[in-house]
């Protein structure tokens, strides 16, 4: 069987596409990453990128494009690399996803949708939301991509109590080992679900 090329489409850190890199580059899953693109220069991520001998593409960081022919680029780019599969990990700008790439983006959030997602919820914006409303639970969702944020069919989540004495930091870590766990067990679902197509 011919291993899976995917996109990974980053604005921050890279921590997701670090691990993915691991996994790929220690065969842990068959899949390998054709192109990571990045809507931000100078970031992490793609420090990380390069370090781990990925083709990058940094696309529009002036922010000239509309949502449109931002998105048109971006999968133009990664079908150009020979991806059938693209993961946002970390992608704080809104898409247009093409009719042909439904059912093949999958992003990662930091909370169980369709609680503390939507504009404006991203990275510790969203774990602080979820200690001042006091909520007991939360964890992370791995979901197919539509046209609005944070929203889409979900793949897959996994949930954590929140504790007495969390901060957004102990909090942001906790969820994050699920995170880590969650990504590459829901991509191996959708590489599994669409391995005929
Ligand atoms: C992750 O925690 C991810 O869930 C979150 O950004 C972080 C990216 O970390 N995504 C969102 O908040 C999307 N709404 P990374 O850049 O180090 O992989």
């Amino acid at each position: 069987m011919t291993s899976r090329r995917i996109g990974v489409f980053v604005s921050g850190t890279g921590r997701h596409l670090d691990n993915l890199a691991r996994i790929a580059s220690a065969g842990e899953m068959d899949f390998e990453i054709g192109l990571v693109v990045s809507n931000k220069a100078g970031i992490l991520a793609l420090e990380r990128a390069r370090r781990r001998g990925l083709e990058t593409l940094v696309l529009d960081p002036e922010r000239e494009l509309d949502t449109a022919a931002f998105s048109h680029a971006a999968f133009e780019a990664v079908e150009e690399a020979g991806c059938d599969t693209v993961v946002l990990a970390g992608f704080l700008r809104r898409l247009a996803i093409p009719q042909r790439w439904a059912g093949r983006v999958l992003n990662i959030h930091p909370a169980l949708l369709p609680a503390f997602g939507g504009k404006g919820y991203y990275g510790d914006k969203v774990h602080a939301a979820v200690l001042e409303r006091g909520c007991q639970f939360t964890g992370c969702s791995v979901h197919y991509v539509d046209d609005e944020y944070d929203h889409g069919p979900i793949l897959l989540q996994r949930c954590i109590e929140v504790r007495a004495n969390d901060t957004v930091r102990t909090l942001a870590d906790r969820v994050f080992a699920e995170e880590e766990l969650a990504l590459p067990a829901a991509l191996a679902q959708h590489f599994e679900r669409t391995a005929a197509s």
